[in-house]
């Protein structure tokens, strides 16, 4: 099973990443967007990390038109007619994933692959958008943040996912040099299972007053030899985010520590999602 034509839906922070990555091995990109705007602006934002590796001397100018020129912007769904992997990242909200894929199910070829980059909803549940004949070749293929630079997939096989649909997954995830980890189709699979109690519990000490941001943060960099602090880092994948995965563990499992805390919904509810708006547990000036 050759993987040469990707479809990406989704053209957001993940879904530029994921466009990104394979287009810098060679494979025919297209990004989808329902407006077209949007998936152009991810281009754009596509080319300025491209041009960032240049000026570093990370990327020759000649790799850089190359990979940029083998993604195409669309918000034409049709153009999925001829993928041989389609990748969904669109917004975490399973009705929205599963809409997508029925009308996704209708256009692609048979034989294509299904990919959701969900980072936590039951890839079971989403197959069930798609016909019975095309669960064999639905999983999960979740990335990272920021995806070009984090060498992690961490795939879900649903109850009806074959044998030759993981091998094609590994085989391109080794091709964008990515290490694989299997998870079994459970809430928040391994990686957001493990991570979301972490924030959480920042979440808690920051609001419980045990520390102040800056210091929660330093805690876990200086202390931990974290990259980023947990309240750092819920600010970077977007508190929206957080909060739609920390409901989705905590319905799926219960417990304590993935009920969401209150300050993430306040925050959320009052529009402050992190680095995306210039606000969450920090402040980032543009
Ligand atoms: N896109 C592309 N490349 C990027 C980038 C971006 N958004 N941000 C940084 N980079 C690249 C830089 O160009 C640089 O590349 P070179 O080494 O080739 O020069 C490299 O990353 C390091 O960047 P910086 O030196 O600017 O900054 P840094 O050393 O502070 O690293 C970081 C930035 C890589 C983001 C680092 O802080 C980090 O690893 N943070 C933790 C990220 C993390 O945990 N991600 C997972 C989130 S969870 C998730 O995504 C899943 C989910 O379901 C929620």
């Amino acid at each position: 099973m050759s993987i040469e034509r990707v479809f990406v839906a989704g053209a957001g922070l993940m879904g530029h990443g994921i466009a990104q990555v394979h287009a810098a091995i060679g494979k025919q990109v297209t990004l989808y967007e329902p407006e077209l705007a949007r998936t152009v602006a991810a281009r754009v934002r596509i080319a300025g990390n491209l041009e960032r590796a240049v000026a570093k001397r990370r990327l020759t100018p000649e790799a850089r038109d190359e990979t940029l020129a083998l993604v195409t912007p669309t918000a034409d769904l049709n153009e999925a007619t001829d993928a041989d992997l389609v990748i969904e990242a669109v917004f975490e909200d399973e009705a929205v994933k599963a809409a997508l894929w029925t009308k996704l199910d209708e256009i692609a070829k048979a034989d294509a692959i299904f990919a959701s980059n969900t980072s936590s909803i039951s890839i079971d549940h989403l197959a069930a958008a798609v016909a019975p004949a095309r669960r064999a070749r639905f999983a999960g293929m979740h990335f990272f943040s920021p995806v070009p630079v984090m060498p992690l997939v961490e795939l879900i096989r649903g109850r009806e996912t074959d044998d030759e649909t993981e091998t094609a997954i590994r085989a391109l995830a080794a091709d964008l040099g990515k290490r694989v980890i299997v998870s079994a189709d459970r809430p928040g699979f391994i990686v957001n299972r493990t991570l979301m109690p972490l924030l959480g519990e920042a979440m808690r000490a920051y609001e419980e007053g045990v520390g102040t941001a800056e210091d929660i943060d330093t805690g876990a960099k200086v202390g931990l030899n974290h990259p980023m602090g947990p309240l750092e880092l819920a600010d970077f994948i977007g508190l929206d985010v957080c909060l739609g995965i920390m409901r989705v563990l905590h319905d799926g499992l219960g417990g304590p520590q993935f009920e969401p805390p209150r300050v993430l919904e306040d925050l959320v509810a009052a529009g402050h999602l992190g680095q995306k708006t210039g606000r969450g547990f920090h402040a980032y000036p543009r």
